[in-house]
């Protein structure tokens, strides 16, 4: 189950990783008008969801609970009171049942992602996770198990897809909306820059006070220069993504890359680093599949001393 913000998740996955059913319930109409996710309002519209969801999952799989050794939940990071809706759900789910728990790392979850049948990925192999909430180059030595060697100094790449679409009136969350007007514009119509910093860090506050400088400038002329723009915006973003993945693989000599995340959907990014391998498209959203893929290579915690556990916001 995976409920860190505003998707209301469930998924059947089978100890091999074979994927049974993935349920995921998206918020984002709910959220839109405020052009973000409103915390209270996600943790009450999981709580409606959680349940049938998880119905949902186990029908599409065929399954009923007898069919269910384990419960793998996501513990954090996320939105505090959104995550103890899953967390709890999944513990009376577990308790009821006296199955084992296991508590997941969304971001191990999102790395997890690439180890679902019919294709999993082996490490070691260098994984640029880039989403709403973060964007890090990963050395993965082994499931469950990485070096952190880049990470966003401010704004994650996804922040900064949604922070643009919203300047271009795509509405929220952005990102996908604004991959798709991208395809329509010229990507060299305008220069973004892009900060770059020492080391495999990231930076992508720049460029978007850069956006908010050409959209305030063009006025009228906005309606037919919006396709440029985001093509614009977009290419500056992928560059700054694929540039560092590639001087991570060199240092560290990685012979696989990988890319996971929200953002790993994104077209451009995609046909940038064809070298790397990204899940299909609905595993690079959050969902359900990846927790339980990741839950596999994840000490369980018996029945019942995973009552005790909390959930945490952030990751340290
Ligand atoms: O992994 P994810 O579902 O949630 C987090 O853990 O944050 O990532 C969501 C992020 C959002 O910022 C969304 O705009 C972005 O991924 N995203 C995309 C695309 N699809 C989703 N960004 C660029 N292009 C896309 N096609
Ligand atoms: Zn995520």
């Amino acid at each position: 189950m995976e409920t860190s913000c505003d998707e209301t998740a469930a998924a059947v996955v089978t100890d091999v990783g074979e994927m049974r059913a993935n349920v995921v319930s998206s918020q984002a109409d709910l959220h839109a008008r405020f052009g973000g996710v409103v915390p209270e309002i996600a943790s009450r519209r999981h709580l409606e969801l959680v349940v049938p969801v998880v119905r949902e999952a186990l029908a599409q799989a065929g399954a009923t609970l007898d069919d269910i050794q384990t419960v793998a939940v996501t513990q954090g990071p996320g939105l505090i009171g959104a995550l103890l809706v899953g967390l709890s759900a999944a513990k009376a789910l577990a308790w009821a049942r006296r199955l084992p728990l296991v508590p997941v790392d969304h971001l191990h979850g999102h790395v997890a992602s690439l180890y679902l049948e019919p294709h999993p990925l082996e490490p070691p192999f260098l994984c640029l996770l880039a989403s709403g909430g973060h964007t890090m180059l990963l050395h993965v030595r082994e499931p469950g198990a990485h070096t952190v060697l880049g990470t966003t100094l401010d704004d994650a790449a996804g922040e900064a897809f949604d922070k643009g679409a919203r300047l271009l009136s795509l509405g929220y969350p952005g990102g996908a909306e604004l991959d798709r007007l991208a395809r329509e514009g010229d990507p060299e119509a305008f220069g973004f820059p892009v900060a770059r910093v020492a080391g495999l860090d990231f930076s992508f506050s720049g460029v978007k006070t850069a956006l908010l400088y050409e959209v305030r400038g063009l006025e009228h002329e906005l309606p037919e220069r919006r396709a440029d723009l985001a093509a614009s915006y977009q290419r500056a973003i992928v560059r700054a993504l694929v540039e560092r993945t590639r001087a991570a693989a060199e240092q560290t000599g990685a012979e696989r890359i990988a890319v996971v995340g929200g953002v790993a959907a994104n077209a451009e990014l995609r046909a940038s680093l064809p070298e790397a391998k990204a899940p299909p498209l609905e595993l690079c959203t959050d969902n359900a599949a990846m927790i339980a893929s990741a839950a596999r290579f994840a000490e369980a915690v018996p029945y019942p001393r995973y009552l005790a556990l909390d959930a945490y916001a952030s990751a340290s």
